[in-house]
């Protein structure tokens, strides 16, 4: 895997990602972990954010302190799944601003279809996070990417918690320049584009949709 993939290898999050696949986990605790794994995925994936130093008063002392830098970042999830992420993440970023993208894959042909988008103002001077659970075949992610680009963002990062070797390639195919965040990659796809082994329908395990 080259170097723009980071796959995760913390026990944490493999313990509760052997959660969510197991089949007979329900809505309620799938969606809870879903947030979990967000969040401790994105402890990893803002470790490069530029910190600033500061002097801060202690009631005994003065300690030198590290500050975020104050760089302005945008969690876009992508919907429905995506948004499972979303409280995860903004619990370790609270000051993020979050735009959305609604896509769907047609179920024929895969081809991802935009139905939604509303960003922030000022999305393009933002370091932008794009959240989904699945990168299957890589089309949905890369659509995300192409329409950010479109705003003018220039750093984008992709977090998902599965990914499929052949979303990946896409990926780095389409968007060389975009970091992929994955809490890991499956074996391969099937013949409707479901990541093997995966977690089934993201989707439809967080909002009880099946
Ligand atoms: C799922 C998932 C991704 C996409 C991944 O969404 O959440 O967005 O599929 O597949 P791809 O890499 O082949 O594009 P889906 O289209 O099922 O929509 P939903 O989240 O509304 O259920
Ligand atoms: N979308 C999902 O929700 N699951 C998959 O396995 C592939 C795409």
């Amino acid at each position: 895997m080259s170097d723009n993939v980071h796959i995760f290898d913390h026990p944490l999050i493999h313990h509760k990602l052997s959660i969510i696949r197991d089949k007979n986990t329900g809505t309620r605790e799938f969606r809870t972990i879903v947030s979990e794994i967000a969040a401790l995925m994105c402890y990893e994936a803002t470790r490069d954010m530029p910190t600033q130093e500061i002097e801060v008063e202690t009631p005994v002392g003065v300690a030198k302190c590290q500050k975020l830098a104050g760089k302005k970042v945008a969690i876009v999830p992508i919907l429905r799944a995506g948004l499972g992420m979303v409280d995860g993440m903004l619990s370790m970023l609270p000051s993020a601003k979050v735009g959305h993208v609604g896509l769907y894959r047609d179920p024929e042909t895969l081809a991802p279809v935009t139905y939604y988008c509303k960003m922030p103002p000022d999305i393009a001077d933002r370091d932008v996070i794009i959240v989904d659970p699945m990168l299957a075949t890589g089309g949905s992610a890369s659509a995300a990417v192409e329409l950010l680009k479109g705003y003018g963002c220039k750093h984008i990062k992709l977090m998902n918690i599965l990914a499929a070797p052949e979303g990946i390639a896409a990926m780095q195919k389409a968007h060389p320049d975009v970091e992929i965040y994955v809490a890991a990659v499956d074996d391969h796809l099937n013949e409707h584009g479901y990541i093997v082994p995966g977690l089934g329908d993201a989707g439809d395990r967080i909002f009880g949709t099946k």
